[in-house]
C-alpha cells in the first residue's frame, strides 16, 4: 500500500516535471515540442491523477499552475496606500443600505448622492506609479498591504503608457487598474489555463517579461494611489484626466444620481454583459465626491465609499429531493435544500440554502417541489421560488426540527438592540455541541484566523470523523504518526501540514480574539478589543475572573462595541467549556501584542475620548479622524485618557467632571474642528 503510494507520487512528479517543460517551450522558448491537443490530453491525465489520489492536491497541483511556473522571487514592496476589497451589494435594497451607511458616517441627510458607476472587470489588479510622466514602479496587489514589483511584464502590456506626455501630469501620479485578458483572445489560449482571471494572473507573474508579453494581456485603468499634487474633485473628473493621458478607461463607466437611476444601469450592463469581451461581475458604485471619499475612509477591508453591486448569475430550475439541517458554528440552524444536480453558471449545484424556518414558511418551500435556483458571485446557491403548478397531490408543508442535530432544544433568540425575535434558530451548546464544534474547528483554521494552509474544511471534517481533532488545541499537537498511515497523507504532505501548523502559533492578539469565534465579534471588532487589551495575558483574564462586570462596562464603552457584542461576550465567558477549550488552546501559541499601526500624525500615542453627539460629523466619522491622525479612541476616564472631546449635543457631565479632576486636556466641539482644520 506504502509503496504504491509513493510509485503514484514518483510517476506523478514526472508527468508535472514535463508538463513544466512543455509550458516553458511555449512561454519562454517559443518552440513547443507537442502539439496543442496533445498538450491538452497529457495535462488532462495529470489533473485526472490528482483528482483520484487527494495526496496529490497540494499548492503546487498543477491546477493551479500557469504557464511557466509564477515566481515568487520578485520584489516585495509596500503599497503606499492598502489596497482594499469591496464589499457587496446583491440588490437594491443592499444599495440603499449602503447610502444610508453613508449618510450616517458623513451626517448629511440626502438621497441624492453623484456615484461613479464601473463595470467590474474580473481580472487582477495592479498599480503604476509614474514620476514627472514616467512609469517607475508597477506593483500586483499582493496581500493588499505588500505587492510585488512586475514592472517589467506590465511594461509588456501595449495598452499600458510608458509616458505621459502632458507637463501638467502631477509628480507622483499611481494608477490602479485591472490587467485582463479579452475573451476572444482567452479563446486561443484557453486549453492553457483554467479561465480568463488566471490567465492574466499567471501571466503577469512569469520570471520571464517575455512569457508575459505571449498573452495579450490589456489594462483598464480606474483608480488612485497616491497623487501629488492632488487636483480633481471628482472621481469622473479623474477617469476622464486618465483618458487624456492615454490610458484606457471603460467607456460604460458613467455618473449616476439616485436609486432608479443605478437600477437602470445596473439593468443596462446586465443585458450588455454577454456581448462585452471581457468578463464582469457587477458594477462598482464609488461616491464620485472625492472630499467625500476622504471622510468617508475605509474599514480594515473595504472602503466606505465604494461597493460592488454584483449581477445576480444564472439561475437554473430542478427538484428538491431533501431538507436536511446544517449546524453553523454559531451553532445557527441553516436548512439547506438537497436538489437533483444541476449546472448554474458552469458550476454543479447540489445544495441549495433556505436561509431559516421563516424563509421556508414564506415561500411555502416543500420537499419535492420544482423549484428555480440562483447562484451570485461567490455565495452559496439559493432557492429562489416554487413551482406551484408543479407540486404533487400528496405534498405536505415541511416540518422545522426543534432540535438541534445534538439533540438540544434550539431557540430563537431576541435581538439586544431592536427587541425582535430572530428569525435564525440556534443550538446554544457551542463545543459541546458536535456539529457546531466541527465548524468552529473550520472557522479556527481558515484564511483571516489561524490561516492554516492544508487544514481546510475537508481535512477538519475527516480529522474530526477519526477524532483526530475534536478541538482547537489538538491541531496544535496533532498526532502525525496516525496521519501518516491514511490514505492520501505522505512525507510531503506532513511536512507541508507540520509546517504551516507551526508557523500558525504566532498570532497577532486581533487574529487570535477573531479565531475564537464569539459571535458578534469579526475581524474589526476584534481589532478594537485587541487594542483595548493590549496583551494576550489581559485579555485572558477575562477567562480566569469571577467577576467580569466592571470590565464589561469599560468594553461598552468602546467605540463600535455595543449592547450586542457585550451580551455575546458575556454568553461565551459564561459557558464554562469555552474557557476549557481556550485555555487549553493558549498553551500552544504565541499571541504577540496589540501593535497599533498607526503612530504618526497630530495625535500620535495620544488617547481621545468622545462624549455627547457633534453638530458637523457623525460619532464614527470623529473616530475615523482621530484615528487617522494616529489617536486611540478610548471609551472611559481614566489618568491614561489624554484628551477628552464634548459634543455640543448632550454631553455627559459626570465624565467632563471626572476629565477635570484627572486634569485630561478638554477641547470643546469647536476647538475640535479648529485643531483637526476642518
Ligand atoms: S476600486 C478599494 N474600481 O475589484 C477599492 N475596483 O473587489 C477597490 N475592480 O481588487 C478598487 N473594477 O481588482 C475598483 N472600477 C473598479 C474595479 C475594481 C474591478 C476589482 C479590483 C479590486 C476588486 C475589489
Amino acid at each position: 500500500m506504502k509503496k504504491n503510494k509513493s510509485k503514484i507520487l514518483e510517476d506523478y512528479s514526472k508527468k508535472v516535471s514535463l508538463l513544466k517543460k512543455y509550458n516553458k517551450e511555449y512561454f519562454d522558448k517559443d518552440a513547443p515540442s507537442i502539439t496543442d491537443s496533445k498538450y491538452d490530453s497529457f495535462k488532462k491525465e495529470i489533473i485526472e491523477l490528482e483528482n483520484k489520489y487527494n495526496f496529490l492536491k497540494t499548492s503546487k497541483s498543477i491546477q493551479n499552475l500557469i504557464g511557466s511556473e509564477p515566481s515568487n522571487k520578485f520584489k516585495k514592496i509596500k503599497h503606499s496606500k492598502p489596497m482594499l476589497s469591496l464589499s457587496n451589494a446583491f440588490n437594491l435594497e443592499d444599495m440603499k443600505d449602503f447610502i444610508k451607511k453613508v449618510k450616517n458616517f458623513l451626517k448629511i441627510d440626502r438621497n441624492n448622492f453623484e456615484l461613479s458607476s464601473e463595470p467590474k472587470i474580473d481580472g487582477i489588479s495592479a498599480a503604476l506609479t509614474y514620476k514627472n510622466g514616467r512609469l517607475i514602479k508597477g506593483l500586483s496587489r499582493g496581500d493588499g498591504f505588500v505587492g510585488e514589483d512586475i514592472l517589467e511584464n506590465l511594461k509588456t502590456i501595449e495598452t499600458i503608457p510608458k509616458k505621459i506626455d502632458d507637463k501638467k501630469v502631477p509628480e507622483i501620479l499611481e494608477v490602479r487598474g485591472e490587467v485582463y485578458i479579452g475573451k476572444k483572445d482567452f479563446v486561443k489560449i484557453k486549453d492553457k489555463f483554467a479561465n480568463p482571471r488566471n490567465a492574466a494572473g499567471g501571466s503577469l507573474r512569469q520570471k520571464n517579461p517575455k512569457a508575459t508579453s505571449k498573452i495579450p494581456l490589456k489594462f483598464l485603468a480606474y483608480a488612485f494611489g497616491e497623487l501629488k499634487p492632488m487636483k480633481f474633485l471628482t472621481q469622473s473628473d479623474y477617469i476622464f484626466e486618465l483618458k487624456k493621458w492615454g490610458f484606457k478607461t471603460n467607456p460604460l463607466n458613467c455618473v449616476v444620481k439616485n436609486f432608479e437611476e443605478i437600477q437602470n444601469n445596473y439593468n443596462d450592463i446586465e443585458n450588455k454583459r454577454s456581448n462585452l469581451d471581457y468578463d464582469i461581475d457587477g458594477i462598482v458604485f464609488k461616491i464620485n465626491n472625492l472630499n467625500l471619499q476622504k471622510r468617508l475612509g475605509s474599514t480594515s477591508n473595504s472602503p466606505r465609499w465604494a461597493i460592488a453591486y454584483k449581477f445576480s448569475s444564472e439561475k437554473a430550475v430542478t427538484k428538491i429531493n431533501k431538507i436536511e439541517i446544517q449546524v453553523g458554528r454559531t451553532g445557527a440552524i441553516t436548512p439547506v435544500a438537497k436538489v437533483e444536480p444541476v449546472t448554474v453558471g458552469g458550476v454543479v449545484i447540489s445544495n441549495a440554502t433556505l436561509h431559516n424556518e421563516d424563509e421556508i414558511k414564506r415561500k411555502d418551500i416543500r420537499v419535492g417541489d420544482i423549484v428555480s435556483i440562483q447562484r451570485a458571485g461567490d455565495v452559496i446557491p439559493q432557492v429562489v421560488s416554487v413551482d406551484f403548478s408543479k407540486r404533487g397531490k400528496n405534498s405536505k408543508p415541511f416540518e422545522f426540527p426543534g432540535k438541534c442535530l445534538c439533540g438540544a432544544i434550539t431557540v430563537k433568540e431576541t435581538n439586544t438592540s431592536t427587541k425582535k425575535q430572530d428569525a435564525v434558530r440556534r443550538c446554544l451548546k457551542g463545543y459541546d455541541c458536535d456539529f457546531t464544534a466541527r465548524e468552529k474547528l473550520k472557522h479556527i483554521v481558515s484564511k483571516d484566523a489561524f490561516n492554516i494552509d492544508g487544514l481546510g474544511k475537508k481535512v477538519i471534517d475527516q480529522f474530526w470523523d477519526l477524532k483526530i481533532i475534536r478541538e482547537p488545541s489538538d491541531i496544535f499537537d496533532l498526532k502525525y504518526e496516525t496521519i501518516k498511515t491514511l490514505e492520501g497523507w505522505g512525507d510531503l504532505s506532513i511536512k507541508n501540514l507540520k509546517n504551516a501548523v507551526e508557523k500558525s502559533k504566532k498570532i497577532s492578539l486581533s487574529r487570535f480574539i477573531y479565531s475564537i469565534g464569539i459571535r458578534h465579534i469579526g475581524q474589526e471588532n476584534a481589532k478594537i478589543l485587541a487594542s483595548y487589551f493590549s496583551n494576550s495575558k489581559n485579555f485572558l483574564i477575562l477567562f480566569d475572573k469571577k467577576n467580569i462586570s466592571q470590565t464589561l462596562i469599560d468594553l461598552a464603552d468602546l467605540d463600535g462595541i455595543g449592547e450586542t457584542q457585550i451580551k455575546s461576550i458575556q454568553n461565551f465567558l459564561s459557558n464554562n467549556k469555552n474557557s476549557f477549550v481556550i485555555k487549553n488552546l493558549v498553551k500552544f501559541l504565541d499571541i504577540e501584542d496589540h501593535k497599533e499601526i498607526n503612530k504618526k500624525g497630530k495625535l500620535g500615542n495620544k488617547t481621545i475620548m468622545f462624549t455627547g453627539g457633534f453638530k458637523k460629523i457623525s460619532r464614527s466619522e470623529a473616530k475615523s479622524l482621530a484615528e487617522n491622525l494616529g489617536g486611540k479612541v478610548l471609551g472611559s476616564i481614566s489618568k491614561k485618557l489624554d484628551i477628552l472631546v464634548v459634543g455640543e449635543s448632550k454631553p455627559t457631565k459626570k465624565k467632563i467632571d471626572k476629565a477635570k479632576e484627572l486634569k485630561v486636556k478638554i477641547f470643546l466641539e469647536k476647538d475640535w474642528y479648529k485643531f483637526l482644520d476642518i
